[in-house]
């Protein structure tokens, strides 16, 4: 790693730019791309310079060990629009330190965190005019790592990329949204990779998934492993369940995604008052709360989804249905959250960081 000073960051500009197609009223989400993308290549020991080249397809060897031994990690973070054009992105020290933590699991070469910053700064300052203002949108920003060295051999790669793609984003999920409680099928298991945002944890949900798609859920709520008794994540989000006015989430472990947005929203709770208990949540309780009528929410929260409630959830073939709240926590958090990111609110936190 060269130190600060020495950090120069070599930019190839696109000839012209694609924004002029883009219809930024009707985004479906990860679909389209801006002009440029950051690579980064590891090789001979040590990350080479930054590159921001136009946005494009890469070459890879088919041996390439990505494509063998799916040694992969990505991250998802979001830059915003105030109302002055200043641009933000929220808490990215966090996705950086989440990367080389996903990276050190996967046997990667984690990442200089100055090269993570100022390549990001210089991309999104090239690829501005796609941050469009506005309350609900965003640019979707996309850091991943992956091996690219030819072999077979089943061992770590000598060398990787690191590429930083960017989408614009208004929601990710459209409409209603049902999910199942696992009862078979398992995320992550004690000791494994599930705390690690590896490409492999997400291509292993899409057969249950679509099987509870089948069922008419958008959505598995994974439970533990061991005895599929005790709820833990959604996969694509962390999951909260109100019950009365307190909220419940699992607390993280090495199976759980250290979630940015959980965090946020368990800090926020503290400092609106809203009760919360971070802690094994059984699937029993969750479905006698429904019986009862105490259980009055369930939401989602992540970078990509923000906070996204759950309509409805679904448990050994019985479907339950959530009451439609006036005043809901989602809505509240969701609210508070977001004046944040755009730089409508106070950041008590310091959460906030200009580029
Ligand atoms: C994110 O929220 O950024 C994620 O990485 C979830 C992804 C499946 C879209």
């Amino acid at each position: 790693m060269k130190n600060d000073a020495t950090i120069r960051i070599d930019i190839v500009k696109a000839p012209s730019s694609k924004i002029k197609s883009v219809d930024f009223e009707n985004l479906t989400f990860g679909n389209t791309f801006t002009d440029h993308m950051m690579v980064c290549d590891y090789e001979n020991g040590e990350w080479q310079q930054p590159k921001i080249r136009p946005y494009g397809p890469i070459e890879l060897e088919p041996s390439a060990k990505v494509f063998h031994y799916g040694q992969a990690v990505f991250e998802g973070m979001k830059a915003f629009r105030d109302n002055d054009d200043t641009i933000w992105m929220f808490r990215p020290e966090e996705n950086f330190n989440r990367i080389n933590k996903s990276s050190k699991r996967l046997a990667i070469p984690e990442f200089p965190k100055e090269y993570f910053f100022k390549s990001l700064e210089a991309l999104l300052k090239l690829d501005k005019d796609w941050i469009k203002k506005g309350f609900g949108n965003s640019l979707y920003i996309r850091p991943f790592v992956i091996a690219t060295e030819p072999g077979v051999s089943a061992s770590p790669g000598k060398n990787y990329k690191f590429m930083i793609i960017c989408s614009p984003a208004q929601s990710y999920y459209t409409g209603e949204v049902r999910v199942k409680f696992s009862e078979e099928f398992s995320r992550a298991a004690d000791g494994g990779v599930g705390f690690a945002k590896a490409a492999g944890n997400y291509g292993a949900q899409f057969y249950p998934t679509n099987l509870a798609k089948e069922e008419g859920f958008q959505q598995i709520i994974w439970t533990d492993a061991n005895s599929h008794e005790f709820l833990e994540e959604a996969g694509t989000m962390n999951i909260f369940f109100r019950v009365n006015d307190k909220l419940l989430t699992a607390p993280i472990s090495d199976r759980i995604l250290d979630g940015i947005t959980r965090k946020s929203l368990i800090a926020m709770a503290d400092v609106y008052d809203i009760p919360v208990e971070v802690r094994k949540i059984s699937v029993k309780e969750i479905v006698e709360a429904a019986k009862d009528g105490s259980l009055k929410e369930i939401f989602g929260a992540g970078t990509a989804a923000v906070i996204n409630p759950i309509n409805g959830f679904g448990y050994k073939g019985e479907k339950y249905e959530l009451p439609k709240l006036t005043e809901s926590y989602a809505s509240f958090l969701k609210d508070k959250l977001m004046k944040i990111q755009y730089n409508l609110a106070e950041d008590p936190f310091g959460w906030r960081y200009e580029v």
